[in-house]
């Protein structure tokens, strides 16, 4: 294999992209025609909804050149992994992936492997790759995915690894082509970067400080989308509810709700994820005056402990975060909650865990996203020294799902016989004469169609007749 080595490209704007995706457009085009070959991109997402919407980006420029897309890796030309490192496991996976595409690569040179997103913002895991992953052809970062035409076209003629990471974090380039997973639902990113540095959290400094989108480009993309059929939006951000105070333009995240509940076509709204701290009386109150907001919150808490709150730099008491959530459940009955929850961040004894295990019971939850706290480069926890012990950790976080389980599975208990809205979103994984969707809270509900012509997309009433902790079965109600 051809001995690789370090480029750096330097900084375009999207007019150029647009270029010469046009250009490799024309190329593949001929290459269609003369000799029937169509080519294929392979795109690997790990993490969050916000790499889950940058993929769709990575996939709208790939498609405007003419890529089409392959399940299959061996048939690939381009095969790009959009990376997560938020905590470790995911990047010890990423690397594991990453090292077993070097066959493939062996096996056709043409190959274009990238690599990019979140991990790749780490200057230690860019060495990594330049060292042991020399077949990689490109690595760029979060704040220049716009420029994978520009690396492309370059990857085909250069045989060194390109090295494209940015650390300045001012652009938002909004005409990049999206390549949307679903029809009827759309990821809608509304800002991006995050202010708040919790001490255990890698993502400040991967994904750099907090912009918001002009609100008349988050309302023209949400508009377009109920115009192509679609009917449900997630708005996306590390905290939307800091959404516009970087603008200046007197628009915050409850006026931007109140735009986007307006436009026709749209039935559900949901959101994520929001900061405890930030979430206004005024937020509440849209959220429960605007009907197409659905009744649903993700609202991470980390810790039930003052003290290790402090320690986390979360900026709130357990006793404030509890009047938030009082609040909430006043303001909007029956509301879905569901949370993020760290176990055994630097310092966390015994004391405090039962202080997390209290509120999860006292909150009810109807879903919470547990996790082992995991020691991330550069961030403050990771110089804690007071760490702790595996064994404990491990123990305490099979606690803390168990007690969860049985509250969600309670909480379920009380859709039994009741008739939901639910959003038609494909067959059931399980029992393909099932279909599958949510409720407006979330919930996914799995349900017998009957002699009903039903498609994905379409709204329906379901009876609920059977009840778990992670699902409901029902029947449909005409
Ligand atoms: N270790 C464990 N969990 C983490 N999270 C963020 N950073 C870490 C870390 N270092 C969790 C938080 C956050 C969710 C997205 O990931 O609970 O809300
Ligand atoms: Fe990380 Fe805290 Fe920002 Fe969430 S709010 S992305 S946990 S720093």
């Amino acid at each position: 294999m051809t001995k690789r080595k370090e480029i750096i490209i330097p900084e375009k704007d999207y007019e150029n992209q647009k270029v010469i995706i046009a250009s490799i457009r024309d190329n593949n085009n001929i290459e269609l025609q003369k000799n029937g070959l169509q080519k294929k991109m392979h795109i690997i997402t790990y993490g969050c909804q916000q790499n889950t919407s940058d993929s769709e980006k990575l996939k709208g420029m790939l498609y405007e050149m003419g890529y089409v897309d392959t399940k299959v890796k061996s048939e690939a030309d381009i095969i790009l992994m959009n990376t997560c490192c938020v905590r470790e496991n995911a990047e010890l996976k990423i690397f594991g992936n990453l090292g077993a595409l070097k066959k493939l690569k062996t096996e056709n040179p043409n190959l274009i492997i990238g690599i990019c997103g979140c991990m790749m913002q780490q200057e230690h895991i860019v060495k990594e790759i330049k060292q042991k992953y020399r077949f990689v052809d490109m690595v760029f970062g979060t704040h220049n995915l716009h420029k994978l035409p520009q690396l492309i076209q370059m990857a085909t003629h250069e045989k060194y690894t390109l090295i494209d990471i940015m650390n300045s974090d001012g652009l938002i380039i909004e005409d990049i082509p999206t390549k949307r997973e679903d029809k009827y639902r759309a990821w809608v990113t509304i800002m991006y970067g995050c202010n708040n540095f919790c001490s255990y959290c890698i993502v400040p400094y991967v994904r750099g400080r907090e912009r918001s989108r002009n609100p008349q480009d988050v309302i023209t993309e949400i508009s377009d989308l109920a115009k192509e059929g679609c009917k449900e939006v997630t708005l996306l951000g590390q905290n939307v509810n800091s959404y516009g105070i970087d603008l200046n333009q007197n628009v915050d995240f409850a006026d931007l709700i109140k735009m986007a509940n307006n436009i026709e076509g749209i039935e559900r709204i949901r959101f994520m994820t929001s900061h405890p701290k930030d979430i206004s009386d005024k937020l509440i109150h849209t959220i429960k005056d605007c009907k197409k907001v659905c009744e649903q919150m993700h609202l991470p808490f980390q810790s039930g402990s003052n003290k290790i709150l402090h320690a986390m730099n979360r900026k709130y008491t357990r006793e404030e975060y509890l009047e938030k959530i009082k609040k909430v459940k006043n303001a909007i009955p029956g509301i879905a909650l569901s949370t993020d929850i760290i176990v055994g961040f630097p310092g966390e004894n015994e004391e405090d865990f039962n202080d997390t295990l209290d509120l999860v019971k006292e909150v009810e939850f109807d879903q919470a996203f547990t996790f082992i706290y995991s020691k991330r480069k550069g961030t403050p926890a990771e110089k804690m020294d007071n760490q702790v012990d595996d064994d404990i950790k491990h123990k305490n976080f099979e606690k803390l799902l168990e007690v969860q389980g049985h509250i969600s599975r309670e909480i379920n208990e009380s859709y039994l016989n009741k008739i939901v809205d639910v959003l038609v979103e494909g067959l059931s994984k399980s029992d393909k004469n099932r279909m599958t969707g949510r409720t407006r809270t979330g919930k996914v509900v799995n349900f017998n169609p009957g002699i009903n012509e039903i498609k994905i997309g379409d709204l329906v009433n379901v009876k609920i007749t059977e009840v778990f902790s992670w699902f409901l079965n029902g029947e449909i109600e005409i």
